[in-house]
């Protein structure tokens, strides 16, 4: 059967990917209340289509922090994606690269910034952790400048790990580990596991490694650093990432009005409201849901970006009428990869931008760039 949607890609990547690394995909914090919570958000905001108007020609493309999107979408960071294909950063990027959309590259990636760099001439963005050691983010962010890259995004939102059960109970850490249910998992999904031999048996955070510097059994200290969080950083940040970076800086994972206008006072380019996919606070907003708020607040004065939870080139159109800039898309790439290598994320790229301009035409809109609220049910305040 033809995979018609990103639901019919996640199926694949199920079947296809041991469990130690779909549920890591999937998982959310806790129970899975957040993770729930982002599609149910979507779910409940209906339209309010115009008819009769002249849809020959639609136009998907929009602008955002100055840059040529070729529909209202990003393809998010996300770390580890190695576990689901060899040089899977690079093949993220190219398909990125050619559906006319940026890349955002994990500072948890399992490729170098300068190979990604090497393998597209696309836009492509680093996202930033901060770890206790503060020259390792200083290393990695002058070699995203010496390599080209545009936008900085620092995530704020991950003191610590969120806590996700399904990790624990696999065993997930890295480098990967023999166990009994590891073995077992292999054995189901011996295409996995040769994929994994074929990377030295576990996927490695190179990116950190390399920012590190070159020392003995560099790997295994990149993961210990991984965990090690700035749990001091701050609001100051925001100055010493302006003496590091001249470009554009947006701030991932704001869930408050509060923090939203202090990212505007402070003159940030842009804020993700994010929640991390579900991943992180258990019972968190829904980034949808406070959208309107923060528009209220902020709109005039920074770049609102959106994600969790999009699924569907409908719930881009959602996010884009209430106010939001883009969506970062974090899993359903990430399923598409999963499912059958670059060419699964082209289909995925191409399926969201099918259906964004299919709602667009049936929603009597001819351009991405001048939805608003006037699309939505007027009272979509309530449903949210
Ligand atoms: C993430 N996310 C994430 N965010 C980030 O800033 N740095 C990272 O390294 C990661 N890693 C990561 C791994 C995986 C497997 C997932 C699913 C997510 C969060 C990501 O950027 C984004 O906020 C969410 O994924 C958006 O929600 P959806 O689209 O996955 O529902």
């Amino acid at each position: 059967m033809t995979p018609a949607s990103i639901a019919d890609y996640q199926r694949i990547a199920r079947k296809r990917l041991a469990r130690i690394a779909f549920d890591y995909l999937e998982g959310g914090a806790e129970d899975g209340h957040t993770l729930r919570r982002n599609r149910q958000a979507f779910e409940r905001l209906t339209f309010q289509p115009r008819v009769m108007c002249d849809v020959t020609h639609v136009d998907s493309a929009v602008t955002v922090l100055g840059r040529p999107l070729a529909m209202p979408a990003i393809v998010g960071p996300t770390g580890l994606n190695g576990l689901y294909m060899p040089r899977a950063e690079e093949d993220l990027a190219k398909a990125a690269h050619a559906a006319g959309l940026p890349f955002v590259l994990s500072s948890a990636s399992t490729s170098l910034i300068e190979d990604v760099r090497r393998a597209t001439a696309g836009d492509l963005w680093l996202q930033l952790y901060v770890q206790q050691n503060r020259a390792i983010a200083e290393s990695m962010v002058q070699r995203a400048r010496d390599a080209n890259f545009s936008v900085l995004m620092v995530t704020v939102d991950t003191p610590v790990h969120g806590v996700r059960d399904h990790d624990v109970h696999n065993g997930f850490k890295l480098p990967l580990r023999p166990s009994v249910r590891l073995m077992a998992d292999l054995l189901m999904h011996p295409r996995w596991c040769l994929r994994m031999i074929r990377q030295g048996g576990s996927p490695q955070l190179v990116n950190l490694a390399r920012s590190l510097g070159e020392r003995a059994n560099i790997n295994a200290q990149a993961a210990t650093m991984s965990r090690q969080m700035d749990m001091g950083l701050d609001w100051g940040a925001i100055a010493w990432l302006r003496k590091l970076w001249d470009g554009p800086i947006v701030v991932k994972g704001i869930l408050s009005v509060h923090d939203a206008d202090k990212a505007a006072q402070l003159g940030v380019d842009g804020i993700v409201l994010s929640n991390h996919g579900g991943r992180q606070l258990a019972f968190a907003p829904s980034p949808i849901e406070i959208l309107p708020r923060v528009m209220d607040r902020v709109g005039q004065r920074l770049t609102v970006i959106v994600d969790g939870g999009v699924r569907r080139g409908s719930d881009i159109a959602k996010a884009r009428a209430l106010g939001a800039q883009a969506v970062l898309l974090g899993r359903a790439p990430l399923y598409g990869l999963a499912a059958s290598g670059r060419a699964g994320v082209d289909d995925v790229l191409g399926i969201l931008r099918r259906e964004f301009e299919i709602t667009l035409r049936l929603l009597g809109r001819c351009q991405a760039a001048q939805l608003d609220a006037t699309a939505l049910d007027d009272g979509h305040r309530d449903q949210l």
